[in-house]
């Protein structure tokens, strides 16, 4: 038998018990008379003492393991003289009585700590290492323990789990597809699904009436911290529904998550609209954790003489609070930082409320201290305070001061983990006009329906059209996004022929669609939240990588498995398929 017990569970009631525990050595203490092992499984930590004087052959042979090597011990519980609060088990020990040895380990490549040695591509090569460390192993069971509250939740308002197939064919979601050649239909490949977002209204047409999957989805899309090639979504979609029902249940399911896993009654969540969100944060997905919202000035600093602002389209500012005593070292970081190219703002106009009341700026020149006086008063600035503000294009300068506003933030600490702020974003735009290539795109995706009383400017001014559809974000972060769906064949052809499809493709890619629209589809709406995101933010991961178990580098990489890699060219002929 390799145990009675686990090693995270015995306690003071367990005293004078016989035992035997299995696990892995985590630290060895060799004090002379006595030896200390601290054993490790997924439970916890319990301590082995091993004494040279009863037992001094077990005892040397205890002295002789290493790290990382699985043993199980026979022994009695007792109570520790030397208690450790910090440790579940900390209360008692195990004199060990029989020692053997299941399997021995070579030296880790890194300390199986939760403050670890390894680097990360260290620690990714050897995952399965890295998984033993208690904040990583924390993180999944977290995981699991949030799949499980979305499960319970789902199925208490009757959705129906169920799954949608891996090889498919291209779902427009945005991203690049994986693609799959096909043995069996020489020259042909599947797609990995970007979603399952096809069937799953298929399931609705079906009569399934609510769907949910935890599902996997596939990208191609360059790295970032909240992006993986292959990540998890919770895919949900509802029948005989309008937008508000879906924001009230899901509202509902994450809330519930809060409420059950980390402890927390969330507040209702605000709901903004897109162009608000865009003109008081520069962003859709604002962090609402702090205000500090962004103005347009063009009304009280154009017209005055500054070429820049008069030559600008919009000027924007913000309003760092007690920042006045910046320094012009500081103010020449944060001038560096719009200008970096991610950022690209061409400079940065500020003015210090001294506290004695006057104004001290960048542009003194030119205008007087009762036209600054007038841009702390629209920016709501007291003395003491500091404010930034860019000009340009109207897109560009609203997107440069979101991330100024978040620099901001980061520097006056106001980013709290500890704190939670979800919002709603309503009210998106249908399309988006791609400048480069003359065309549009669907904001959302094709299959999202445009707001019935925007309908007839489908034709005259499609860009004006508003959408049912809807993101959830919380802490800056996009954490879910859906939409109420076209269900008629007639408003879906149509929408193809916005976004450029001809006849032929519109039929060739999504003709069974079309067709099932014409067999008594309901009205019907979904969303798909992003469980990695979610399960990060959590877990006060700053990136998903931390909560998936064996997650892709920086390059879409799997360094301890190397893949992608080369395949022999005897599959390759199977395939029909040749590399240059
Ligand atoms: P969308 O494309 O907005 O919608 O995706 C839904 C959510 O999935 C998460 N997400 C990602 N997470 C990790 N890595 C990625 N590469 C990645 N891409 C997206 C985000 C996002 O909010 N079918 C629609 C949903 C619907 O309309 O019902 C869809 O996939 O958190």
């Amino acid at each position: 038998m390799y145990r009675t017990h686990n090693c995270g569970e015995l306690r003071i009631a367990n005293i004078n018990e016989n035992i035997t525990l299995s696990g892995w050595v985590k630290k060895i203490r060799n004090l002379g008379g006595m030896t200390f092992i601290d054993l490790r499984d997924r439970f916890g930590v319990t301590q082995l003492v091993f004494n040279m004087e009863t037992h001094p052959e077990m005892c040397e042979q205890a002295r002789n393991l290493g790290r990382e090597f699985v043993i199980t011990v026979k022994g009695i519980v007792t109570e520790r003289s030397n208690k450790n609060k910090n440790v579940a088990t900390g209360d008692i020990e195990i004199i060990v009585e029989e020692l053997s040895l299941l399997n021995k380990s070579k030296l880790p490549p890194f300390t199986i700590e939760n403050k670890t040695d390894g680097g990360e591509e260290l620690r990714m090569k050897y995952r399965y290492l890295d998984l033993r460390r208690d904040v990583v192993r924390e993180g999944l069971i977290l995981r699991h323990k949030m799949a499980k509250e979305i499960r319970n939740f789902l199925d208490s308002k009757d959705f129906i789990e169920a799954e949608t197939p891996v090889l498919i064919k291209s779902t427009p979601e945005g991203a690049r597809d994986f693609i799959v050649p096909s043995r069996l239909n020489t020259g042909e490949f599947y797609a990995l699904p970007q979603s399952p977002q096809v069937f799953k209204q298929l399931f609705m047409i079906a009569g399934f009436d609510r769907y949910y999957q935890l599902v996997k989805c596939f990208r191609d899309e360059d790295f970032r911290k909240d992006r993986q090639p292959e990540f998890t979504q919770i895919d949900c979609e509802l029948s005989f529904i309008e937008q508000d029902d879906i924001l009230n249940i899901f509202e509902g399911m994450v809330k519930h998550l809060f409420k059950t896993i980390k402890k927390i009654d969330l507040d209702n969540f605000k709901v903004l609209s897109y162009d608000d969100a865009i003109n008081m944060y520069g962003t859709d997905k604002p962090d609402l954790r702090f205000d500090m919202k962004i103005s347009n000035m063009n009304n009280i600093v154009k017209g005055l003489g500054f070429k820049v602002f008069d030559d600008s389209e919009y000027i924007g500012g913000i309003c760092a609070k007690s920042c006045a005593k910046y320094s012009r070292k500081q103010l020449d970081k944060l001038t560096k930082f719009v200008r970096q190219e991610q950022i690209g703002a061409k400079g940065l106009v500020y003015v210090k409320c001294n506290e004695d009341g006057s104004y001290k700026s960048s542009v003194d020149k030119l205008y007087s201290q009762d036209e600054l006086k007038k841009w702390a008063e629209k920016l709501n600035a007291n003395s003491g305070d500091l404010l930034l503000l860019l000009s340009g294009d109207k897109r560009h300068t609203l997107n440069a001061l979101s991330e100024l506003r978040l620099e901001m933030a980061s520097r006056l600490e106001l980013l709290d983990n500890n704190k939670y702020s979800a919002l709603w974003v309503v009210d998106f735009p249908l399309l988006d006009w791609d400048e480069e290539n003359k065309r549009f795109h669907a904001m959302h995706h094709p299959f999202t329906s445009p707001k019935k009383e925007d309908l007839a400017l489908l034709n005259s001014s499609p860009e004006k059209v508003k959408a049912n559809a809807y993101d959830l974000v919380i802490n800056g972060t996009e954490i879910g996004g859906g939409s109420i769906r076209i269900h008629d064949k007639e408003l879906q052809h149509k929408m193809f022929k916005l976004l450029g499809f001809t006849e032929e493709e519109a039929e060739s890619q999504f003709g069974f669609l079309m067709n099932a629209f014409t067999y008594g589809a309901p009205p019907h709406g979904g969303i798909a939240f992003g469980f990695d995101r979610l399960v990060a933010l959590f877990n006060g991961s700053d990136s998903i990588r931390d909560v998936i178990a064996f997650p892709k580098n920086n390059s879409g990489r799997d360094i301890m498995i190397n893949s992608p890699s080369t395949v022999d060219n005897e599959q390759l002929k199977n395939l029909n398929l040749k590399i240059n």
